[in-house]
């Protein structure tokens, strides 16, 4: 079953970056000049998937501003005769059918995402996580959605991290089946030393079936007092296994105060408008560091 459906969690309340995170959401953080959750939206549009449901929470309604229409914008764009404004803008509410869904309390992605059952329904959905974005291409999530495809089993996206990034981040049991592919059958939520399993760590995408959701309602709270999405795709990947793909791309978490800083130094290096200035710039900068 081909995959329609997308969720972004972007509930959480992003305490590793305050205070900007405490009135503007860490997701609406920007790069250069488009917040983090616009580039997300992106990949899932031209991964093919129109249907997308955002998790949010109190204070971040300028996430569903964002993506909704400006028709006092509009006008004075139209006037000023500014088509490519004007297009851009417009194009962000045109681009998705995006629905929204308020998880009460930050108790975990794993809850984050129980909140889209309804609007899931009994097909295979896509998970993006709101302040991780990545750079590729071809989209990360159609790298795994096209893995569902062939496998029809749930997909998660991994690359190898260090020894103290996994002890913050989940651990697979990998097996090799071929190219960047691997089949998962065990997993970890934040490991200690002895508990780690290998150094691929999820980061950011999944493809998951429906039956994630009757595992999570079957879930206890794990790491944190807070339910892990990983804990329910461990006893997933135990059952039938899971496929990792070590996806093809740059990843930026926008939910640390580097990540943010690394994305918006990179992506200014590419920007049409301000990409030679900028560098001039740091060039400039670079010599005195
Ligand atoms: P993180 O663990 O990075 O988010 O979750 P956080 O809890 O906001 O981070 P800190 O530790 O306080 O800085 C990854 C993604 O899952 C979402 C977050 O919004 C983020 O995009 N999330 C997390 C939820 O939607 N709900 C939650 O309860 C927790």
């Amino acid at each position: 079953m081909k995959v329609k459906k997308a969720v972004i969690a972007a509930a959480g309340l992003g305490t590793r970056v305050l205070p900007a995170s405490k009135a503007v959401p860490k997701e609406m953080l920007n790069i250069v000049d488009k917040p983090a959750i616009q580039y997300i939206v992106e990949e899932v549009v031209s991964s093919g998937i129109e249907e997308i449901m955002i998790v949010t929470s109190r204070g971040k309604t300028t996430i569903e501003d964002h993506f909704d229409k400006s028709p006092e914008l509009e006008n004075v764009l139209l006037k000023k005769e500014d088509s490519t404004k004007y297009d851009q803008i417009l194009k962000i509410s045109d681009m998705a059918n995006i629905y929204y869904i308020r998880q009460k309390e930050a108790r975990g992605l794993g809850d984050a995402i129980l909140c889209a059952k309804s609007f899931v329904g009994n097909e295979p959905f896509a998970v993006l996580y709101g302040d991780d974005i990545i750079k590729s291409s071809n989209p990360v999530c159609k790298q795994l959605c096209d893995t569902y495809d062939e496998f029809g089993l749930g997909v998660v996206g991994i690359k190898e991290v260090t020894r103290e990034q996994i002890k913050k981040y989940s651990s697979m049991k990998v097996d090799f089946v071929r190219d960047n592919l691997f089949k998962i059958t065990d997993m970890i939520e934040k490991p200690n030393d002895d508990q780690i399993l290998s150094l691929y760590s999820i980061l950011g995408r999944c493809v998951l079936p429906p039956e994630i959701f009757s595992i999570l309602e079957d879930t206890s709270l794990g790491y944190g007092g807070e339910l892990q999405l990983t804990d329910a795709m461990k006893k997933l990947a135990q059952i039938n296994g899971m496929i990792g793909v070590d996806f093809i791309g740059t990843r930026y978490d926008m939910g640390n105060k580097l990540g943010i800083m690394y994305a918006n130094v990179e992506f200014a290096l590419e920007h049409d408008e301000i990409s030679e200035d900028f560098k001039a710039y740091l060039k400039n900068i670079v010599k005195n560091l």
